[in-house]
């Protein structure tokens, strides 16, 4: 009775129906009224005193408190989800419904049975030795990463990844990272926030022009697949990029977010495998498993350990060891590889069909880029319009789509019109549909 009191007494000042000053009745009046007790008011009033919604003074009796106006609460919660689009072909995401449920669930139960208590309180800023172990050896198998459990750090995916390296670096002095002239923007964000100067280099058949770098002190590549764009780094660049860091000390950095998908021929390997003192290797559970999982891994040059080990540490200690545990025991069954190969031949297939769709009803546009990864670059002609494009297909057809245009660095040399077109983001069953959806929408009259 006392709780409920007090709750509509707060919900009456909060929302003004009590409005400042006003003076609430003597706890003897309104117990009366309410028909409880006298002390249930009086606490109930002692409690709002404490928490500063009412004044008690002696011979006044008990008012509401002077506070603040506030500010309403929109009346839609701000923590609904938004609503999925009813087809979605945007980048970014792996098919969140070949999730491996089951494999996770069984995976958390193994680990968690097997953690000591010690594992779960604050930890190695690293992460697991566990999942670094596994890692370890998987990356060694999987990417031809060179890289001992010492030098991986764990983080919540590349996005944090990235941005306790630019810290890292800005700690031992760099001012500019060289990065391809289409990124995601916020990977923009976070090095222009952590202090650091972007200097774009021209992304072309070969992948980034990495003679552009300069005298900037890293330079960040998507080698394997470039991201939006879609071209790998062309062998000879990739040797430019590593004798780039090693004759001036300098770093790369290899965003490897989608290296576990190559269709056309055996993945390559990583570049840090040239150059593991000057390259680091940035992987993530994004593409491979869902982006909610929120894990990722740098693989670090000796010298860089302990200023990201630092970053890391500032930034949130460590990442969370349940997830860490659950993951390293996914991979250390296989359930881990035997997803990836799942996925690798489903998001084949998707690619096959897509490409086959728009050969055939939709020549006008022009798929480009290798056949790999979770995205294909769709060029559109010269006078199409983006964002024209993208509303009609949201508004006509409830089809999300993703234009190539915000991916652009300021001042860098504009490509497209194009769409980048994440062809794992629907479910099996509505992929069909999503790319009927697709060629309807870039065959019709505006
Ligand atoms: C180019 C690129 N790198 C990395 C990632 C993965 O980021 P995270 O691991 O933070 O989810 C993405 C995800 O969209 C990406 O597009």
């Amino acid at each position: 009775v006392r709780a409920g009191l007090e709750q509509a007494l707060r919900d009456a000042v909060r929302t003004a129906r009590l409005a400042p000053g006003v003076r609430l009745p003597s706890s003897r009046a309104l117990a009366h009224d309410l028909g409880i007790a006298r002390n249930t008011v009086a606490d109930a009033y002692g409690q709002l005193v404490a928490e500063g919604w009412l004044v008690a003074r002696q011979g006044s009796g008990t008012r509401v408190a002077d506070r603040a106006p506030l500010v309403e609460q929109a009346s839609s919660s701000p923590v609904a989800e938004q609503p999925p689009p009813r087809f979605d072909l945007r980048p970014g995401a792996p098919d969140l419904a070949a999730f491996p449920r089951a494999a996770w669930l069984a995976a958390a139960r193994r680990a968690l049975s097997a953690a000591s208590d010690h594992a779960l309180g604050y930890g190695d800023p690293r992460g697991r030795p566990e999942l670094r172990e596994a890692l370890v050896a998987y990356l060694a198998r999987a990417r031809a990463v060179r890289v001992t459990p010492d030098r991986l750090v764990v983080c919540s995916g590349y996005t944090q990844g990235l941005s306790v390296l630019c810290e890292a670096l800005r700690g031992r002095g760099a001012t500019t990272l060289a990065m391809e002239s289409h990124v995601l923007r916020d990977y923009r964000e976070i090095v222009a926030a952590r202090g650091l100067r972007l200097a774009p280099m021209t992304v072309d058949d070969e992948g980034a022009v990495v003679a552009e770098a300069g005298d900037a002190d890293a330079m960040l590549l998507t080698p394997t697949h470039q991201f939006p764009l879609g071209a790998p780094l062309a062998p000879q660049r990739r040797t430019d990029a590593v004798r780039w860091a090693v004759e001036h000390r300098r770093l790369v950095v290899e965003d490897d977010y989608d290296g576990e998908f190559r269709y056309d021929r055996q993945p390559v390997g990583a570049m840090q495998g040239l150059a593991p003192e000057q390259v680091v290797y940035a992987g993530t559970a994004s593409k491979t498993l869902a982006p909610g999982v929120r894990l990722g891994w740098l693989a670090l040059p000796a010298d860089l350990v302990d200023d990201v080990v630092e970053a890391k540490t500032l930034a949130d200690r460590h990442s969370s060891t349940f997830d860490q545990l659950t993951l390293a025991q996914l991979i250390a069954s296989g359930a881990y590889d035997r997803h990836v190969r799942r996925a690798r031949l489903a998001y084949r297939r998707r690619r096959d069909r897509l490409v086959a769709a728009l050969a055939r009803d939709a020549p006008h546009v022009r798929v480009t880029g290798i056949a790999a990864g979770l995205h294909a670059l769709v060029e559109l002609p010269e006078d199409a319009d983006e964002e024209e494009l993208i509303a009609r297909a949201a508004q006509r057809h409830g089809l999300a789509l993703a234009g190539l245009a915000p991916y652009r660095a300021a001042g860098a040399h504009a490509r497209g019109p194009a769409l980048v077109v994440g062809y794992a983001t629907p479910p099996e069953h509505a992929f069909t549909a999503a790319v009927a959806r697709l060629v309807a929408a870039l065959v019709e009259r505006e």
